[in-house]
């Protein structure tokens, strides 16, 4: 999320009086770094606005916050996870969880997990049925423990395709962009959990059929921006509306990457880049 762009929308809600149309600001860590959340905790505070973070590819994830060093989906008012079996950390089915530290909202929580139940059988309000299962609970358990190392080898197999793809010339004649690491400089440890390895590419379309065509799988994260899904069609967005993510959407592709992956597969990944390249 780009503050300055909440900052004009906050701006432009307050000029036409629509201010209490926005009620909550939903950073999404995305891809496993975590948003400029200094700045958006700022403004939201500035108009009263609730803070819940999208860390659902985030987990673990650390942000140097100028209050202190932080994880993702605890600097907000609360913040979510999902257990979704591709995740970093990810269940062998779905699952999630919230973070608080309002013991209030906590509660509240608590409450809509299960049918909005107050006690057993006696409901004051509607929920739903949102427990995590005891055996995803198990599974993520004995996953939890190899998390930090998990992390640390997606991060180093992220800094082997930054240096492969630099050293192939793919990066100086501009292909492919890298993914920028924000917080690397910052002296923090898990600065990108690299959920996914995502570069920006020219003539996507085709260099990932020409990768497909070679074995190699990759994804789009995402191929179409929120604002022209059918479902929000009622919110009348047209094209052009969201420039960037309409560019990014055009443009990202998500390379293999995961703790086993090997460096002969990213060497391989490489080469098969620069051959798409190469024949023009
Ligand atoms: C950024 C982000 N938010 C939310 C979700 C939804 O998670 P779930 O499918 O577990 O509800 C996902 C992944 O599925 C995600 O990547």
């Amino acid at each position: 999320m780009d503050p300055a762009g909440l900052e004009a929308v906050l701006a432009r809600e307050a000029k036409t009086g629509g201010r209490e149309k926005v009620r909550a600001v939903i950073p999404v860590h995305l891809y496993g770094q975590c948003a400029d959340m200094d700045s958006i905790l700022g403004l939201a505070e500035a108009a009263g606005l609730f803070v819940i973070e999208d860390a659902a590819q985030a987990i673990g994830t650390d942000y140097p916050s100028v209050r202190g060093v932080r994880k993702a989906g605890a600097i907000g008012h609360c913040g979510v996870f999902s257990f979704y079996p591709t995740k970093n950390l990810g269940g062998a089915g779905d699952g999630g969880m919230v973070l608080t530290d309002d013991a209030k909202l906590a509660a509240t929580l608590r409450t809509l997990r299960v049918h909005g139940e107050r006690a057993r059988y006696y409901y004051d309000v509607l929920g739903g049925n949102f427990r995590l299962d005891a055996l995803q609970a198990a599974i993520l358990r004995v996953k939890l423990k190899h998390l930090d190392r998990w992390q640390e080898l997606r991060r180093e197999r992220a800094a082997t395709y930054d240096r492969a793809l630099a050293e192939a010339g793919l990066v100086e004649d501009g292909s492919v962009l890298i993914p920028e690491a924000l917080y690397r400089g910052s002296g923090i440890k898990d600065f990108h959990t690299y959920h996914q390895y995502v570069v920006r590419v020219r003539r996507r379309d085709e260099l990932k059929e020409f990768l497909a065509g070679r074995g190699i799988g990759s994804m789009i994260y995402y191929p179409m921006p929120l604002h022209l899904q059918k479902c929000f069609a009622g919110l009348g967005y047209r094209e052009n509306d969201f420039p960037r993510s309409e560019k990014a959407a055009r443009e990202v592709l998500a390379l293999p990457l995961y703790p086993e992956l090997t460096r002969d597969q990213q060497d391989y990944v490489v080469s098969v880049l620069k051959d798409f390249y190469r024949r023009g």
